[in-house]
């Protein structure tokens, strides 16, 4: 059997479609089945070789399923994971755990219940020059980190779905649980505590529903400390024209910067530079820039799966947190 890990995916939108699928595929997994209750969906995952149910009951049936991509809207994804939990199939969940705090409260109850192999799909994690990065902050390339400013941003208008009539659910608030704030704060909150080995303790934000015409926000500042006092900032929004500079993280400390711009996201490449806090020389960072975020993710995921130790990596109780952070932000606004 090796690492070629049989996967099933519940929801065949737009992520599982033109990232994940691909992502399984590089890896030398296989795609076995999905499960979707969308007619274009189905037949998009049947056209790449997949077998296409209605119902995630039919997906857990399936013998050659070992691990799930959960990659349903939001306020979907409890159900899944709960039912796949149960199953004993070893589950993968997009970001934000859920629409709702209690939703991700149940789902770490389910996975702890029936000890599942579960993980939160964060695979900024996963990017080459993320994991450079952490090990040059580890090494101490930076001196004593002070702060990490990240940018994430993109533009989200009120008709964007990824099939011709499909429900655009990003810009409802049931649904998605948020806007700008809860699709693309995750990311950056989640990398923060990959990049510095401790998560963020402290976070307030700002949000404004300024350019679009929806009911959630199109953009948030956050900021954020962490218990050992580093600062962080995040910028997110859905009202970025696409074309702008949109893609940044820059970690900050008494020897230096590393800058990576464009890596933030689904695809692969970027670039990483080292600024010098004496000289101001700039020095760029090589790392493999073939390998997507989401290739890797397949990859450490699909080890892990076959070697229990490798697990350690993977918290739900960690992404618990990142849910209360979210729900207190959001809590907490003016
Ligand atoms: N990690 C990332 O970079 C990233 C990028 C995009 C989306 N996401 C996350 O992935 C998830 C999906 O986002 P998307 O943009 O692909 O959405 P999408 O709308 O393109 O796709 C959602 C799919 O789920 C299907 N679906 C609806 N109800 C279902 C049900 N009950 N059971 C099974 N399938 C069902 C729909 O038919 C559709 O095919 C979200 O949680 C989102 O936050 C993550």
């Amino acid at each position: 059997m090796g690492d070629r890990v049989g996967w099933g995916i519940v929801g065949y939108g737009w992520v599982a479609r033109d990232y994940m699928a691909p992502g399984i595929r590089d890896a030398g997994h296989r795609l076995v089945a999905v499960a979707d209750p969308g007619l274009a969906s189905r037949a998009a995952a049947q056209a790449h070789g997949a077998r296409a149910y209605e119902s995630v009951a039919e997906l857990i049936a399936d013998p050659e399923v070992e691990a799930v991509y959960v990659a349903t809207p939001n306020h979907l994804h409890r159900e899944a994971v709960e039912a796949l939990a149960a199953s004993g199939k070893a589950i993968l969940c997009e970001k934000p755990m859920a629409a709702a705090l209690a939703d991700a409260e149940a789902m770490v109850v389910a996975v702890d219940r029936h000890s599942t192999f579960y993980a939160t799909a964060f695979d900024q994690r996963h990017h080459p020059a993320h994991r450079a990065l952490r090990d040059l902050i580890a090494e101490g390339r930076v001196g004593t980190v002070t702060t990490i400013r990240i940018v994430y941003a993109c533009w989200l208008h009120r008709d964007w779905t990824s099939f011709a009539g499909q429900d655009n659910w990003r810009i409802d608030p049931l649904k998605a649980g948020g806007g700008a704030l809860m699709d693309l704060a995750p990311h950056g909150l989640d990398l923060i505590d990959f990049l510095l080995g401790e998560s963020i303790v402290d976070l307030a934000a700002l949000t404004q529903a300024r350019a679009q015409d929806y009911a959630v926000d199109d953009g948030a500042l956050l900021i954020g400390r962490t218990a050992s006092g580093i600062l962080a900032n995040l910028h997110v929004a859905y009202n970025c024209p696409d074309a702008l500079p949109r893609r940044r993280l820059e970690v900050l400390g008494t020897e230096g910067q590393l800058t990576a711009i464009d890596t933030m996201g689904q695809v692969a490449g970027g670039s990483l530079t080292f600024t010098d806090g004496i000289s101001g020389t700039f020095q760029p960072i090589a790392f493999d820039t073939q390998a997507s975020p989401f290739l890797e993710q397949v990859r450490a995921f699909g080890s892990a799966l076959r070697r229990p130790d490798e697990r350690a990596a993977y918290s739900a109780t960690r992404d618990l947190h990142t849910m209360r952070l979210l729900a207190r932000a959001y809590a907490a606004l003016p």
